[in-house]
């Protein structure tokens, strides 16, 4: 499997900011380069993205395809603005959008009757790894989002491992804390869909950057990282190309 990043750029930059990013990005094909950015800039980065070899996202979506639903956008427009994937179920959206595991599983059901590619994020926040609950709720959260999924819808899924505690905190979850939940989600992922599930990437995410990428992707079950503030950067992001490139 290539190592896989992706940048999640969340409500920052605008078309120019965007495109003049895009064009300082080197070509690499030794890794899978994915860019979650605002729906709005979608249509504008497509022909970047062909250019650069390089996977186009949106951060979110409404579970339903069309209806009265002000304000929403189905995978049904992400698909028409030239989406390959959406995040799911990212952390930002469950605490401060109350997004529910059952949205969230609806949410991945859509994107995979549309034949949009996903990111399911998981990850406990900080009171839940307290109270020792960290591994009932990321199982949790797999279960409920993928269990309605057979084996051929797998394609195109990933699942990122973002600790919420670790989100622009600016110091990650430590190696055996990763090693921890990845090799949970793995086996987690293997109940589900048997063999096929060893094939579904889980990256990490949560305060990533270039000085931390190299020795997260050497963590086992680690296929990737899901970086936030860092790939807002475009000398950092590229950067975090390189490293990632040489630790494939
Ligand atoms: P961060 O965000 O890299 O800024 O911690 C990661 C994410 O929210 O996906």
């Amino acid at each position: 499997m290539k190592k896989i990043l992706v940048g999640n750029w969340k409500m920052n930059l605008v078309s120019l900011e965007a495109e003049s990013f895009f064009a300082s990005m080197p070509i690499n094909r030794e890794i899978t380069i994915g860019i979650a950015a605002p729906a709005t800039l979608l249509r504008g980065l497509r022909d970047h993205a062909d250019r650069l070899g390089i996977l186009l996202g949106a951060q979110n979506m409404h579970e339903n395809k069309a209806g009265p639903y002000t304000g929403e956008i189905s995978a049904a427009h992400l698909l028409d603005a030239g989406a390959d994937f959406v995040i799911l179920g990212h952390s930002e959206r469950r605490v401060l959008f109350h997004e529910t595991n059952d949205q969230v599983e609806k949410k991945v059901e859509s994107a995979v009757v549309e034949g949009l590619s996903f990111v399911l994020c998981v990850g406990e926040t900080r009171e839940q790894d307290e109270e020792g609950v960290g591994d009932e709720v990321v199982t949790h959260q797999i279960r409920s989002a993928l269990s309605s999924l057979t084996e051929p819808n797998l394609k195109g899924a990933m699942v990122a491992y973002e600790p919420v505690w670790a989100i622009g905190a600016g110091q990650p979850a430590t190696a055996d804390q990763i090693e921890e939940k990845h090799q949970l989600i793995r086996d987690e992922l293997i109940k589900l869909f048997g063999e096929e599930g060893k094939n579904v990437p889980i990256l990490y995410g949560g305060s990533v950057n270039a000085d931390n990428l190299e020795e997260i992707l050497q963590i086992p079950n680690v296929d990737g990282a899901l970086v936030g503030g860092a790939s807002l950067d475009p000398q950092t992001f590229n950067e975090m190309i390189e490293i990632t490139g040489e630790s494939s």
